[in-house]
């Protein structure tokens, strides 16, 4: 275990740029959203002034509209596609014009209850309170305009699981005609069989394409996209990070911001209901440009454990479900049903675990009163570390390492699966 602490603290040291974390050399060299607010919690244990920080540049960066980019890219690097250039948001510190899981809440509450200098915590957390809540309003402004209580992704790379198979289709109706010529920088630093096809590439770029001729005005993102899809787990997320933020909210005494946060949890809630697929016996992806329900067992509809209210019926049938999904594997928790056909043990999020999805999915597990089965998940994912190295994702059948290496929220899930 001091081993594997001191490797987890070696690389979040390396891959610390003063004011950001990069998520590994080469292949990711700016700063990216959920990274960062994940690796903040691993930053923790080793100096809570720099974990604040961490949150602190990414929302420095935040738009005049609440949006917080996927990508800040704070210098240049020629080792990364698509760069600022491609994106052209036009920002004085260019970004992407997408964004990514919002676990800012979820995690800023747990840096705040877990810091030693209680007062330096409390007027941080304080400060982040309005920035966490402009957030959350623009995605409920912008991304779910008719007020189901759910927002829609706009694009594959927003949900954080790139590749699944839960974009398929509604992906598949994205023409890739124009995309034009282009050089991919990721399948030099990673093994093509290990990342998306250029299939998926090409309409990812067109998207890309499409939103930057709308002058990246979110307000009209909505409506123009041909993908829209409500994700689970991404709900989930956003769900969770109201329920924190309100919780926060709570404890600094900011009352306008706790009442607005809760009602956005508790629509959420109420809507998660709709995402319930009988036949998958788990959530599933709403397509909402083609109003059907996506035949999809990924790990982003087992994520609502993470944000169901403890007593909640479903969450019973969530853990069994979870335990029928990892008994296919033998490492917790694939990012796709093995008994799915479409299962790739390689590919990114069509099947590889990740040891981020799995510290929610340990989180809901325990919240929802399975800690027994919340312990195995983190003593898996210390013991695949220890063995195989740092790396971004892992094969879950033999626990192969895959992706960039020396990963920094890798490293930080580390030192939270330690304690
Ligand atoms: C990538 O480039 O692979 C990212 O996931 C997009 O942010």
């Amino acid at each position: 275990d001091d081993r594997l602490r001191a490797e987890a603290i070696a690389i979040l040291r390396e891959n610390d740029l003063g004011a950001y974390t990069i998520p590994t050399k080469g292949l990711y060299p700016f700063q990216w959203n959920w990274d960062s607010c994940l690796v903040a919690l691993g930053l923790a244990r080793i100096d809570e002034d720099r974990a604040f920080r961490e949150i602190e540049t990414l929302f420095a960066h935040q738009w005049e509209d609440g949006f917080v980019p996927h990508i800040v890219f704070h210098a240049d690097a020629q080792s990364y596609f698509p760069g600022p250039d491609v994106w052209d948001t036009r920002r004085a510190t260019p970004t992407s014009g997408i964004t990514q899981p919002p676990v800012a809440g979820f995690c800023l509450r747990r840096l705040y209850e877990t810091a030693s200098d209680r007062e330096a915590a409390a007027a941080r957390t304080k400060a982040l309170l309005p920035r966490i809540a402009a957030w959350h309003r623009w995605f409920h402004a912008t991304r779910d305009p008719e007020a189901t209580g759910l927002v829609a992704i706009l694009h594959p790379w927003e949900s954080g699981r790139d590749n699944s198979m839960d974009w398929d289709e509604a992906l598949a109706r994205v023409s890739p005609e124009g995309v034009g010529e282009y050089v991919r920088r990721d399948t030099s630093h990673v093994d093509a069989a290990q990342r998306p096809t250029k299939a998926e590439y090409d309409r990812y770029l067109r998207l890309v394409q499409i939103f930057r001729g709308l002058g990246w005005d979110h307000g009209a993102l909505h409506e123009a996209s041909p993908f829209k899809v409500v994700d689970p787990g991404f709900n989930a997320i956003l769900i969770r990070s109201a329920e924190d933020l309100a919780a926060l909210a709570e404890a600094l005494d900011e009352p306008a911001i706790a009442e607005e946060a809760a009602r956005h949890a508790a629509a959420g809630r109420a809507a998660l209901e709709g995402l319930w697929h009988e036949g998958l016996g788990q959530y599933a992806c709403f397509d909402r440009a083609a109003g059907a329900l996506v035949e999809s067992a990924s790990i982003g509809g087992l994520l609502p454990l993470f944000a169901l209210e403890p007593g909640h019926a479903r969450a019973a049938v969530l853990a069994k479900r979870i335990e029928t999904v990892c008994a296919r594997a033998r490492h917790p928790v694939p990012s796709h049903d093995p008994a799915d056909p479409r299962f790739d043990r390689l590919r990114y999020w069509r099947g590889p675990l990740w040891l981020v999805a799995n510290r929610m999915i340990l989180d809901g597990l325990a919240r929802h009163g399975h800690v027994d089965a919340a312990t195995a998940i983190a003593r898996d994912g210390l013991a695949l570390v220890a063995r195989r190295g740092f790396a971004e994702y892992f094969d879950p059948l033999d626990g192969r390492p895959l992706g960039g290496g020396r990963f920094s929220w890798t490293a930080a899930m580390v030192l939270e699966f330690l304690d």
